[in-house]
């Protein structure tokens, strides 16, 4: 059993020897917070750690009592869990344990992307039942513990069981209540083409927060946030994460109060954001993701990392191997007909690449971008033959063929807008706000969903089509859908990505055997949400080297290396115009689903013959790059930040791959040294650098096997002499390490 019920102290003990989180009704029947972090011992209560009963304001001192799911106006004035207009236009909560139960297992969220089990025996439900007879409002608290993970799923139902309808204003997926507010705050938060820089700042009283309102998730701030100690560093100390299963308008917000504590929630963004619960209606929230590790971030990370991989992401993808593809978008933008992209393709082929993508460009009268978008026909004056042509041919090469898609957009100039323009989302009255010449379509409405399944599959069913990467290129403004009750135009953003999520499930479960890659311009919607459908993501537009250190660093916070699409493209870089050695952009591409975004018949041979070997390379240690655990050295976010470290080791310890990075060059450099982790500390490990160029530079592979206590304690020599300050700014070295025969199980130093 991982969840306890001690009827004598009222007390729910979730513990798995990883972590343990323990909750309580207090004397009034609320539910109080007891404990989250290090698992506790079992048959002993916990209870006195959380006061006992809420007083509120009329308490003599008006402290804080930690509590599940609180609302707000009877005394409790911190950021609120659960916010509910009643039919009297009162919002006053009184929610008071009634029942619960312990479920073997865990359900899915209705109509939302949730974690799931597969085995039986490796999760547990507890759900908590609390009502207010008064409001005739009733609130099941979910709470799932896996066997094996330092993690807590939460999620909540609100339903109606009144006479009149009553309006959520605000439903949280999570709140979490702290003890203290010794801690920072780690967000992923950027920009286009900066997507997911970390940020730690220090909690300070009063609310902070991160937040989209933007009807994606976006690409300013991401649905993850972790509270670290300040002393936590990569290696030790305590994190606590809390992910978002959603990819709309989200909040993720901590508080301290004047006492010292600090509230932890995330949900759906209470700004814009209103639900309507009819009499016998309920009100599901996206699931919340709280992990705990006391052995550092690292720790954390790898916890949200084999939890998306292996419970989040479905399909027949989410264990196979990606195919290392070529997109031809930075290749030939909306300029190509199909001997240029065969010539491509062709190209590809003989250096290895496994899957050709067809991006943006190939439908209506797609030339530029002010067209077309919705009009999902093949252009046949691009490619007469259409899809099916030239993916035959791309079939015969001995390559899979890929498109991109936006099925959420439509042009102003388009077929489908002149047919049914009501379909736009925009305020009747008003002017729509222009993006990239496109409308967003109101997702919110059946028939939409229904027209684009009907379209798109019969676009995925005319050609043999293995990858879809589904881009979403402007965000969501005048929030509005005349389909909808003025009083319900509040659902209308939710609705939205309950709509998408819906095409991409009819979709994945019509076209089993594709690959979908998520993309917003970028990675302006790259969260848990999407992972669910499309188990990779188009990390960011920006593809160069020394960018993507850092793009990459902050995804894998909280996102696994095969979530992370990846790309090598030309020089200079279209994004910034830097331009950077070849070895050194796939050096940073190969962490991640690996890919070439470039024209392969523009480039020299010798370039073609070391993309040949990256291409190699990548399939020999595919497995390690896309799957292995990823563990981060050092940040692109701290110190002089001109140096970046990580690494990826096989879950057997045995083999790992050690990447340096330089970024400017530093005359007369001394010794350095990394300081590897999660090696077996007992095995002896062959080192061998990548690319094999870099050895004639004189940095020299071990002749002698070295000790996994060594690399660990003592440290890999990565800059050995003054030679490594003369190969110039943008280097990249990778260094191999393979167990030598004999060597045993993995170590258990993190
Ligand atoms: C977005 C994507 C790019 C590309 C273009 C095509 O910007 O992020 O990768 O697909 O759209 O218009």
């Amino acid at each position: 059993m991982m969840i306890d019920w001690n009827p004598a102290t009222r007390e729910f003990h979730l513990r798995n020897g990883l972590a343990s989180y323990v909750v309580r009704v207090l004397e009034n029947g609320w539910l109080g917070h007891v404990y989250f972090g290090p698992s506790l011992a079992e048959a002993r209560s916990y209870g006195h750690l959380a006061p006992g009963e809420f007083y509120g304001f009329s308490n003599r001192l008006g402290q804080p009592v930690p509590l599940e799911y609180p609302s707000g106006g009877g005394g409790d004035y911190r950021i609120p869990g659960l916010a509910i207009e009643l039919a009297d236009g009162s919002g006053v909560l009184d929610l008071r344990y009634t029942s619960h139960r312990v479920i073997k297992g865990k359900s899915a969220t209705p109509g939302l992307p949730s974690t799931y089990v597969e085995v039986g025996g490796e999760a547990e439900t507890l759900e908590v039942v609390l009502a207010d007879e008064i409001a005739a409002i009733q609130v099941r608290l979910l709470y799932t513990i896996y066997r094996d993970r330092p993690v807590v799923v939460r999620g909540a139902r609100i339903s109606n069981s009144g006479a009149s309808s009553a309006i959520v204003r605000c439903a949280m997926s999570a709140s979490l209540d702290l003890p203290d507010s010794d801690w920072e705050l780690i967000t992923l938060s950027g920009e286009w083409a900066r997507e997911r820089h970390v940020e730690r700042l220090r909690l300070r009283p009063g609310a902070q927060s991160v937040s989209s309102a933007r009807g994606a998730s976006g690409h300013q701030h991401n649905p993850f946030v972790a509270l670290v100690r300040p002393s936590t560093t990569e290696a030790s100390g305590e994190a606590i994460g809390l992910s978002l299963v959603y990819s709309g308008n989200f909040i993720a917000e901590a508080e301290v109060e004047p006492f010292g504590t600090a509230r932890l929630r995330a949900g759906i963004n209470p700004n814009g954001f209103s639900w309507v619960l009819e009499p016998g209606g309920e009100f599901a929230t996206p699931e919340a993701i709280l992990a705990y590790s006391s052995g550092g971030l690292g720790e954390l990370s790898d916890a949200y990392h084999r939890l998306f991989r292996e419970r989040l992401a479905r399909g027949s993808w989410r264990d196979r191997a990606r195919p290392i593809v070529i997109n031809n978008w930075e290749a030939t933008y909306f300029d190509f007909d199909e001997a240029r992209l065969l010539a491509i393709a062709t190209a590809a082929r003989e250096m290895g690449i496994e899957l050709f993508v067809l991006d943006d460009g190939w439908f209506g009268q797609r030339n530029d971008s002010s067209t077309s978008l919705g009009d999902w026909q093949v252009n046949l004056s691009k490619l007469p033959g259409g899809l099916d042509s030239l993916a035959r041919k791309v079939e015969a090469l001995g390559m899979r063929f890929g498109i991109w898609i936006e099925p959420e957009m439509v042009s102003r100039s388009s077929n489908l807008f002149a047919e049914h323009p009501e379909w736009t989302i925009g305020i009747p009255s008003r002017p729509r706000t222009e993006g990239r010449n496109q409308y967003v379509l109101d997702m919110s409405r059946p028939e939409v969903v229904d027209h684009l399944f009907e379209v798109l599959s019969a676009v995925l069913g005319s050609a043999p089509i293995s990858y879809v990467k589904w881009d979403m290129n402007r965000t969501i403004t005048e929030p509005y859908s005349p389909t909808l009750p003025a009083w319900r135009q509040g659902e209308f953003l939710h609705r939205y990505i309950l709509g998408v999520y819906t095409l991409y499930d009819r979709l994945i479960q019509a076209f089993p055997g594709i690959l979908f890659e998520s993309c917003a311009g970028g990675g302006g919607r790259f969260d848990p949400g999407m992972l669910a459908f499309a188990p990779q993501a188009w990390a960011s537009d920006d593809t160069d080297a020394v960018e993507r250190l850092k793009i990459q660093w902050g995804s894998s916070l909280a996102y696994p290396l095969s979530s992370i699409a990846a790309h090598v493209s030309a020089v200079p870089n279209h994004q910034v115009g830097r331009v950077t050695p070849l070895a050194t952009r796939a050096a940073v591409a190969f962490f991640g689903v690996f890919g070439y975004e470039l024209d392969p018949t523009a480039l020299s041979d010798g370039e073609r013959a070391q993309i040949a070997d990256q291409v190699a390379f990548y399939k020999k240690w595919r497995e390690l790059l896309q799957r292995g655990r990823f563990l981060r050295l050092r940040s692109p976010f701290e110190g002089d930040r001109d140096e970046v470290a990580w690494m990826t080791v096989a879950d057997d310890g045995r083999s790992a791959i050690v990447a340096h990075y330089r970024i400017l060059s530093r005359p007369n450099p001394g010794p350095q040294r990394l300081r590897l982790r999660g090696l077996n500390a007992e095995a002896s490990y062959r080192v061998s650098i990548w690319p094999a160029s870099a050895e004639a530079d004189g940095v020299a592979a071990s002749r002698e096997a070295l000790g996994g206590d060594e690399l660990m304690s003592a440290g890999l020599v990565v800059e050995s002499d003054r030679k490594s300050a003369t190969q110039g700014d943008f280097r990249a070295r990778l260094y191999v390490l393979e167990a030598a025969e004999g060597a045993s199980s993995p170590g258990v130093e993190s």
